[in-house]
This record gives structure tokens, sequence and C-alpha cells, in this order.
């Protein structure tokens, strides 16, 4: 009996184990999450040229980007009813740029947000400040990949703790600033 209890617990516990590391490996995959509405950052940010700020508005003031409210999808699409027509997204699925347009009029009638998935993540135990980086003249892009060429964003970058320090590495201005940047709490609590 004690045996059978045993090799349960063994099957159950790397049954587990295995079904993480498929997790695991389905977020560091190219594609990103299945989000509630195919909102296209290559159509808006790549061929219609709609800055990051102008959505993300709180990147250079705040720790967080933020999220844009369905108030300012409505800002537009109240006038771009959208074309009636398919399109083949990188990641293979085909829409209708009307029928996806008209979900967000749907969300925005119910006055409901928009469940976004998050793509980017960190640990609870890091602390990041996008302000402070921004400010400092980097692009979204070094951190987040070519995000205006992606119909469905996904995480491009590790961004473990090696990709944090060695571009501390290379951008303190001193050793003093190298000293603080390279401090576990700067970037631990
Ligand atoms: C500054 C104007 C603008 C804003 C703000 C805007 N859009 Fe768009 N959106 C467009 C334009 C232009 C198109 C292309 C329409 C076309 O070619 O028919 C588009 C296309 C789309 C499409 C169809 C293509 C795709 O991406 O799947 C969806 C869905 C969409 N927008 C959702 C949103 C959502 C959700 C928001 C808010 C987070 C938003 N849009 C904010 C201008 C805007
Ligand atoms: C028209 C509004 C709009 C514009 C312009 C826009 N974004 Fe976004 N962005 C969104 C929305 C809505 C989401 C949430 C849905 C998603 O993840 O696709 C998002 C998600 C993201 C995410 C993933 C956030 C997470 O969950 O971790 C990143 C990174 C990002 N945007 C970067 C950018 C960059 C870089 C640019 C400019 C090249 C840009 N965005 C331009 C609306 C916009
Ligand atoms: C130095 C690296 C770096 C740069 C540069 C950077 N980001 Fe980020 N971004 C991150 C990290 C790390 C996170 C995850 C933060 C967290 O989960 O606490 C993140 C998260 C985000 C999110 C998700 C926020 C949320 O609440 O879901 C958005 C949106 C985003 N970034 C947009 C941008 C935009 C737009 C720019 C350029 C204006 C930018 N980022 C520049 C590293 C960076
Ligand atoms: C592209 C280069 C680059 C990357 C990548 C980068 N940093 Fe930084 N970071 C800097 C520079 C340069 C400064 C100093 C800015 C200043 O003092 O003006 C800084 C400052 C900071 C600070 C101190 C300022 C503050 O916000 O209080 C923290 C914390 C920080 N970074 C965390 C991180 C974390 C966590 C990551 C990885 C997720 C990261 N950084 C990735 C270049 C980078
Ligand atoms: C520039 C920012 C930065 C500094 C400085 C830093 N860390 Fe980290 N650390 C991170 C990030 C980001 C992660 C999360 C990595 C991930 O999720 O892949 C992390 C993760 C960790 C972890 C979890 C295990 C792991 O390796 O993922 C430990 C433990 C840790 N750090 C310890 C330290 C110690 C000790 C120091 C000081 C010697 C330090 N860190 C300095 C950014 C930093």
């Amino acid at each position: 009996m004690d045996n059978w209890i045993k090799v349960t617990s063994i099957f159950v516990l790397s049954g587990l184990f295995l079904f993480g590391l498929y997790h695991s490996s389905a977020i560091s995959d190219s594609k990103g999450p299945m989000q509630p509405i195919l909102f296209s950052h290559k159509i808006h940010a790549g061929e219609n040229q709609i800055p990051c700020q102008y959505c993300h508005s709180f990147a250079d003031v705040s720790t967080n980007p933020g999220i844009p409210s369905v108030q300012k999808c409505i800002g537009c699409h109240s006038q771009v009813h959208g074309k009636d027509e398919d399109y083949k997204t990188d990641t293979g699925k085909v829409i209708n740029f009307k029928t996806e347009i008209d979900k967000v009029k749907d969300y925005w009638q119910r006055k409901e947000p928009i469940p976004w998935i998050k793509v980017t993540d960190m640990p609870e135990y890091v602390r990041f400040n996008h302000k402070r980086h921004i400010k400092r003249g980097f692009e979204c892009q070094t951190c987040h990949g070519q995000v205006q060429e992606m119909d469905v964003v996904y995480k491009a970058e590790r961004m473990n703790m090696g990709f944090c320090i060695t571009c501390h590495e290379e951008n303190a201005d001193n050793q003093e600033h190298l000293t603080q940047l390279k401090d576990c709490l700067t970037c631990h609590y």
C-alpha cells in the first residue's frame, strides 16, 4: 500500500512537472496569448504609425506604461469601422477587420473593459520602472522587440536577470553609478 502511494505521487508530481514545462515553453514560444480581440500592433503601430506612447501614455511618467482604455479605442473606432475584408495574421489566424472592430464596440456598449491577457510579467520580487529607462532614451524595442511588426504581441526577450545587469554594466555613468545599478536592492524588494 505504501509503495502504491509513492508510485502514485511520483506519477502525479511528474505530471505536474511536465504540465509546468509545457506552460513555460508556451510562454517563451514566439506566439503570444490568444487575446479576447485580435488587436494587431502591426496594423496600428506599423502600417498606421500610431506612436507607442499615444496608447501607452504613462511610459515616461510612471512605473507602468498602462494599457489603453476602451474609450481610447472608440476615440478612433466611432469613425473607423474597418474594411469588410479578411486579413491573415502572423499566427495564421484569419480575421475580418469589421467583425473584429465590432467586438470593440460591443465592449464599449456594455461598458466593460477588455480583459487583455498580460504578455510581459516580472516576478513579484523584481522592481522595475519604465520612467527611468524611457527618460534615459531607451527605445521600447530594446526590451520588447519589434512590436510594430507583430500582429500578436509576444515576449521577444527573455528579460532575465542577466539581461538587466548586462545593460546596467554597459550604461552606468561611472563606478559609483555602476555599484548602485548592480546592487541587489536596486532591483529586488
Ligand atoms: C488613432 C486611431 C486608432 C486607435 C486609437 C485605435 N485604432 Fe484600431 N484601427 C485603426 C485603423 C486606422 C485601423 C485600420 C482599419 C482599416 O484599415 O480598415 C484599425 C484597425 C483595428 C482592428 C482591425 C485590425 C486588427 O488590429 O485586428 C481592430 C480589431 C482594432 N483596430 C481594435 C482597436 C482597439 C482594441 C483599440 C484600443 C486599444 C484601437 N483599435 C485603437 C485606428 C485606431
Ligand atoms: C492603438 C493603441 C496601441 C498602440 C499604438 C500601441 N499599443 Fe501596445 N498594446 C495595446 C493594447 C490594447 C495592448 C494589450 C493587448 C495586446 O497585448 O496585444 C498592448 C500591449 C502591448 C504590450 C504587451 C503588454 C503586456 O501585456 O505585457 C507591449 C510590450 C506593447 N503593447 C508595446 C507597444 C509598443 C512598443 C508600441 C509601439 C511600437 C505599442 N505598444 C503601440 C495598444 C497599443
Ligand atoms: C529597459 C527595458 C524596457 C523598456 C525600454 C520598455 N519596457 Fe515595457 N516592460 C519592461 C518590463 C520588465 C515589463 C514588465 C514589468 C512588470 O511586470 O512589472 C514591461 C511591461 C510593459 C507593459 C505591460 C504593462 C502592463 O501593465 O501589463 C507595456 C504595455 C509596456 N511594457 C510597454 C512599453 C512601451 C510602450 C515602451 C516604450 C515607450 C516600453 N515598454 C519600454 C521593460 C521595458
Ligand atoms: C537597455 C539598457 C537597460 C536594460 C535592458 C535595463 N536597464 Fe535598468 N537602467 C538602465 C540605466 C542606464 C539606468 C540608470 C538610469 C538613470 O540613472 O538615469 C537604469 C536604472 C534602473 C533602476 C534604478 C532606477 C529606478 O527605477 O529607481 C532599476 C530599479 C532598474 N534599472 C531595473 C531594471 C530591471 C529590473 C531590468 C530588467 C528587467 C532593467 N533595469 C533593464 C538601463 C537598462
Ligand atoms: C538590474 C536588476 C537586477 C539586479 C541588480 C539583481 N537582480 Fe536578481 N533578478 C532580476 C530579475 C529581472 C530577475 C527575474 C528573472 C526571471 O524572471 O527570469 C531576478 C531574479 C533573481 C533571483 C531568482 C532566481 C533567478 O535566478 O531567477 C534571485 C535569487 C536573485 N535575482 C538574486 C539577486 C542577488 C543576490 C542580486 C545582487 C547580487 C541580484 N539579484 C541583483 C534583476 C536583478
